[in-house]
């Protein structure tokens, strides 16, 4: 993983160097994309380009890149097959810290590439379930940008690892919105339930791919407002990412979701993914 891009160029990682006065470094101001790519083929790539521009459009980002080249040729130097890819781009830098950024600033631009399971191939049984806490979600008032501003997704994944579990489910003025770096839904007598798509979630490619392949298998769905109480007392949980897909939640604050075990809509979901996956590959 030895090659990156940095701003129009593919060097060596060890040659890539950023300002201590990029606005990325100080303020946080960038945002980013995490793509999975399959033997050498991005997932979802247009969903997450998309994803890109009303990123950069929400905060005002002009970057003028033929992402899905340098992607794509990044992943090449890399050795092609599975790998993540990061993409992050920060309003750039000016020399100074200051609040007020000037209109011509040039923005910086960086991605990198890092192996992942090619979980399809390696099939549902290699799929561990999780544990998961529920905690406030301490995020701000635009959860639809994906900002690398990411320090509350940071202490809520902490205080899971620090409460034995995996996962951290956030819940604000009483509903639950997401995980720390992957969306939520849930399974009750058959229907696929997922909080409403706002400024209080990200828009996830995954989720949206979960809603698509229902619709298509006439899984019935709904994007609803979700409760402490209708999660617990929801027949499976699902927590779904671009690098994890869709995975069950076993148990929540030390209670078993329903009998506990992988359920039977999460498998099915499994199943069209694998399928879907196997398609775009081959296709
Ligand atoms: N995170 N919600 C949050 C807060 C996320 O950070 C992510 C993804 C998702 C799922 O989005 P998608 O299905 O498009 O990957 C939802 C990436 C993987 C990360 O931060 O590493």
């Amino acid at each position: 993983m030895d090659t990156v891009f940095l701003n129009g160029e593919f060097i060596a990682q060890q040659q890539a160097t950023v300002s201590v006065f990029d606005r990325g470094f100080l303020f946080g101001d960038s945002v980013y994309e995490v793509i999975p790519f399959y033997r050498g083929r991005g997932f979802r790539l247009d969903e997450h380009l998309q994803r890109l521009e009303h990123s950069l459009r929400a905060i005002q980002i002009n970057a003028d890149y033929d992402w899905k080249t340098i992607l794509t040729r990044l992943v090449d130097m890399n050795g092609g097959g599975n790998l993540s890819v990061y993409l992050q781009i920060s309003r750039g830098c000016s020399g100074n810290r200051s609040h007020i950024y000037a209109a011509d600033m040039v923005p910086t631009v960086f991605a990198c590439c890092s192996p992942i399971k090619n979980i399809y191939a390696a099939g549902a049984d290699s799929i561990a379930g999780v544990r998961a806490i529920v905690t406030a979600d301490l995020r701000w008032g635009r959860c639809d940008i994906k900002s690398t501003g990411l320090l509350p997704n940071i202490l809520v994944m902490q205080q899971a690892r620090q409460a034995g579990v995996d996962e951290a489910l956030m819940i604000r003025d009483g509903l639950l919105t997401e995980g720390a770096s992957c969306n939520l839904m849930l399974v009750d007598k058959g229907v696929i339930y997922t909080p409403k798509r706002g400024s209080e979630i990200l828009g996830g490619t995954t989720r949206e791919l979960i809603l698509e392949l229902a619709a298509e298998d006439g899984i019935p769905t709904q994007e609803v407002d979700i409760d402490y109480d209708r999660l617990m007392a929801a027949d499976e949980v699902w927590i779904s990412s671009s690098t994890r897909a869709v995975v069950p939640v076993l148990e929540i604050d030390g209670q078993p979701v329903a009998d506990g075990n992988k359920g039977p809509l999460w498998a099915r979901m499994f199943e069209l993914f694998t399928r879907y996956q196997n398609d775009l590959m081959n296709g």
